[in-house]
């Protein structure tokens, strides 16, 4: 949610951290702070706002002498839960007497307790935060070794945590631990980084160490020592990072969520090269490690995730379905532990996330983990929590998705779950013959979006047309429900219009209320079974003077007399009809947001990954 940078090495401590901040802001952004480490002393610079606030901060007060001085730092961009975003809130945060600074991601739900025992103790408290114990724990436990410092003090922290610490009294180290909150070590030569995300360390190495869950690291310009919170010694793979820093910057585009948008053809690509057994009509996922047998005994799926993963979750069911003929439900992944949901021997789940660190989704896992499931993770970002937890499941390879709203991770997701239901439905009801038809489909994917993206012009005009709205309904039919509800949360997040979701026919048991004149409706009318009835529902939208804006289908003319405005998108089956209209939705909600002038790539009050409940 926030992010964690820190450097230590031969170059310049500040502009390393101020780089990586930059890259991080997408994660979380109402303020941001450095501590950086001379022989001497810790200097700490906190702003409120974007991190070029502390740029020009850290400018206006540290002079280029003072900046080539310091030997280690950590940095933090924040996303407010406890406390107000303010510089006294922003991370670092120090102890007492400044000679130990922390930043934190997660949330330390034991604090209010500590902290009155340190108050106790002479402890002066100067935020509102949950991480300020920490940095206070910490100096009360040194005894002359950070590390252990550092494991003494989190041993009595309950809750999760990635953290960074340097100290006065070590100068040329960091240590850093996680327990629910991702930290990586980028190894360099020479150079050291740590970070919550890779994107922040990228430019400077592509080896990295991703820790796990009570992982300890004292990290040197020389080296890792890995330990447990313990002091157990463990061992972590240096792991090579796949894409490159172009993937992680504009190339040109207004916002990376453009960009994003227009990457689909290769992202979708990439999700399907190498998956494809055309001879046999099936799909190849090695990463669900099933036996035959394992894939014929499961007898449910269970998918769990939330926000637009949910929504291609949602998409999937209708697959799991249709194709192999399992019943198939999604579980909003918070709900999912406090549920009680009923697990049979074979039911597999299938936990959806982006990030791969969603809290509510993690929890899911564990949850269904405890309960005997079969768990798969479906996640893009490489080595993520899920994806290690779960242990079995599919990468996305969409390459990182900066902007916050997500867009080319959620028509992987969909493409990878058909791929997943393809294959089940091969080892079931599926003739070879309906298989290999599906994976001709399924190839033409990239095609079909670069044929959807291909009307970018007229949907931009459409968009722009009714930017001034301040309410929208969506509306779709089976394949197309969830779709609908993607496309009103992409409007309303990137654009703070208020806009529902529905399935067309629940409209009028009750949000027909609202319709009028200055409320207009999504409708998805694409020519798939339930276009009629979806028709009928437009008619009744129109009878109440809303504004109809269709997405349907080229060539298709049956519609145009039902709606204002006609977005196109190519022909294309039931199966991937999801995937084209999510796409041409997408573009429809960035380019109302950015007619509004929205800072569409960091919408307010949002973060990219949710790493708390
Ligand atoms: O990383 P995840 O896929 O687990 O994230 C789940 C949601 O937080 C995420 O999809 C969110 O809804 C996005 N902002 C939607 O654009």
């Amino acid at each position: 949610m926030c992010g964690i940078v820190g450097y230590i090495g031969k170059r310049d401590v500040v502009p390393i951290l101020l780089d990586g901040l930059r890259r991080l802001e997408y994660r979380g952004y109402d303020s941001s702070g450095i501590s950086a480490l001379n022989k001497k002393q810790i200097t700490t610079i906190k702003t409120v706002g974007k991190v070029k606030n502390l740029q020009h901060e850290i400018n206006d007060t540290i002079s280029s002498d003072q900046l080539s001085e310091f030997t280690v730092g950590i940095a933090h961009t924040r996303w407010a839960t406890h406390g107000a975003p303010t510089e006294v809130n922003a991370h670092p945060h120090l102890d007492d007497s400044g000679k130990f600074a922390v930043v934190h991601n997660g949330i330390i739900e034991n604090y209010v307790a500590i902290r009155e025992q340190l108050n106790q103790k002479g402890h002066r408290f100067l935020s509102e935060t949950d991480s300020e114990v920490i940095a206070h724990l910490i100096a009360e436990c040194f005894d002359g070794d950070l590390a252990q410092a550092v494991a003494a003090a989190l041993s009595k922290v309950e809750g999760t945590f990635g953290v960074a610490v340097i100290a006065v009294a070590e100068p040329s180290k960091m240590v850093v631990s996680r327990r629910g909150s991702p930290i990586v070590i980028g190894v360099g030569g020479r150079e050291m980084l740590v970070a919550s995300d890779v994107s922040a360390l990228i430019s400077y190495t592509k080896n990295v160490i991703y820790l796990h869950d009570n992982d300890l690291a004292v990290v040197t310009c020389d080296g890792v020592d890995l330990r447990s919170i313990n002091n157990v010694p463990v061992s972590r793979e240096i792991a090579k990072i796949d894409w490159d820093i172009s993937a992680a910057e504009k190339g040109g585009y207004e916002h990376f969520m453009l960009k994003e948008i227009f990457e689909q053809p290769e992202s979708l690509a990439n999700a399907i090269r190498g998956r494809m057994d055309e001879s046999i009509g099936t799909a190849i996922l090695s990463g669900l490690r099933f036996t035959p047998k394992e894939m014929i005994e499961i007898s449910r799926v269970t998918l769990a995730a939330c926000g637009t993963s949910m929504h291609a979750g949602m998409v999937a069911e209708y697959f799991f379905e249709d194709l192999a003929n399992l019943p198939a439900s999604v579980e909003q992944a918070a709900e999912f532990r406090y549920r009680n949901p009923i697990i049979e021997p074979n039911t597999l789940v299938v936990a959806i996330s982006q990030s791969g660190e969603t809290a509510d989704t993690l929890a899911a896992v564990r949850e269904a983990k405890q309960k005997g499931a079969v768990v798969t993770g479906l996640c893009n970002v490489v080595g993520a929590t899920i994806a290690r937890e779960t242990g079995r499941g599919i990468y996305l390879h969409a390459g990182p998705e900066i902007g916050v709203a997500s867009t080319k991770a959620f028509t992987s997701q969909v493409a990878v779950m058909l791929m997943m239901a393809l294959k089940l439905g091969r080892s079931r009801r599926l003739s070879v013959e309906d298989g290999i038809s599906l994976v001709h489909e399924i190839n033409k994917i990239p095609e079909l979006i670069r044929a959807t993206l291909a009307h970018s012009e007229e949907i931009k005009s459409i968009a722009e047309k009714y930017a001034s709205a301040e309410n929208f309904f969506y509306i779709g039919r089976g394949y197309l429900y969830p779709v609908a509800l993607e496309g009103a949360l992409k409007l309303k997040e990137i654009s703070y219009i208020h806009a529902e979701g529905y399935h067309a026919a629940e409209l009028k048991h009750g949000p027909i209320a609202l319709l009028e004149e200055a409320v207009p409706v999504v409708a998805l009318a694409n020519d798939i079974a339930g276009k009629e009835k979806i028709i009928g529902n437009m008619q009744e939208c129109c009878a109440r003077k809303s504004p109809v804006i269709a997405v349907a289908t080229e060539g298709d003319d049956s519609i145009d007399n039902h709606a204002n405005d006609v977005i196109r998108v190519p022909a294309s089956s039931k199966f991937t009809t999801p995937i084209t209209t999510a796409v041409a939705l997408q573009l429809f909600s960035y380019y109302v947001a950015n007619k509004r002038g929205c800072e569409i790539d960091q919408p307010r009050n949002l973060a990219k990954s949710v790493t708390v409940e």
